[in-house]
């Protein structure tokens, strides 16, 4: 019975200590948040098992449908473009200014498609990464527009930049994939009396003459190396 309370005494003060120090950290302000700041490799390690175990696992009972017809290659690559390309390079691209100073970085799309099952790459799109910056679509998307994100991911490292600007050209020209970017902007306009919200949703051309985005496409093609 003593030896017990001994340890069970010990154990409660080992946990007191813990805690005293954890909070001194939390409260000191010690703990360095920078995105500039890297994590140690055991955090870090920590950190990608946890991430990389959890999408198995949560994908695991998800099945894939058939995946690659063109139409949905085509949705896929336009809303790529309309909402991923900020932080994810579109083929043959570099990184946006933005996503080189994220931490953790977007990881370029080849690595999910060597890596991933298409069901977890579904699962991801879907549901985002917690704390990372990776948002969750399936509050604003319907499963069919995100697999057919996920099948234009799996498809990614076999893209060249010019496929990527054929296959943008071209659903644009048959009036594929659905921008909901625009669609909040064409609401804010709305609210400025525009009654047919759609027709107001201009050509996503613009979005790369005008240079409202973060990124150079003409700039970055030159770097294309596939
Ligand atoms: C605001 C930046 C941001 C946007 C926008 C974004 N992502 Fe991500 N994404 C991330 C970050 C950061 C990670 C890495 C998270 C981690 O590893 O903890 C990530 C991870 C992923 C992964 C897992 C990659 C891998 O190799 O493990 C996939 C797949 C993915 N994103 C797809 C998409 C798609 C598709 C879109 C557009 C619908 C998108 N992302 C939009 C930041 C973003």
């Amino acid at each position: 019975m003593r030896i017990l309370k001994t340890v069970l005494a010990t154990l409660a003060i080992n946990l007191g200590v813990v805690i005293a120090t954890a909070g001194g950290i939390i409260y000191s302000g010690v703990y360095n948040v920078a995105a500039t700041n890297a994590h140690w490799p055991i955090t870090h390690w920590v950190l990608t098992q946890t991430v990389h175990r959890s999408i198995e696992r949560q994908a695991a009972n998800i099945a894939a449908p058939a995946l690659g017809a063109e139409q949905q290659l085509l949705a896929g690559a336009a809303n790529f473009e309309a909402m991923c390309s900020d932080c994810h390079a579109p083929p043959g691209q570099g990184p946006s200014v933005a996503a080189r100073g994220m931490y953790p970085k977007p990881p370029g799309q080849a690595h999910a498609a060597h890596e991933k099952t298409a069901s977890e790459i579904f699962w991801v799109i879907k549901h985002g990464i917690k704390a990372s910056g990776m948002p969750a679509w399936g509050p604003t998307h319907s499963d069919d527009e995100i697999w057919a994100m996920t099948a234009f991911v799996t498809q990614m490292p076999d893209l060249s930049a010019a496929d990527y600007r054929h296959m943008l050209a071209s659903a644009q020209a048959h009036g594929i994939g659905h921008d909901h970017d625009h669609d909040s902007d064409a609401h804010k306009h709305g609210a400025q009396a525009q009654p047919d919200t759609h027709d107001d949703a201009e050509p996503r051309t613009t979005r790369h003459d005008d240079g409202d985005t973060p990124h150079d496409h003409a700039a970055h093609d030159t770097h294309a190396h596939s």
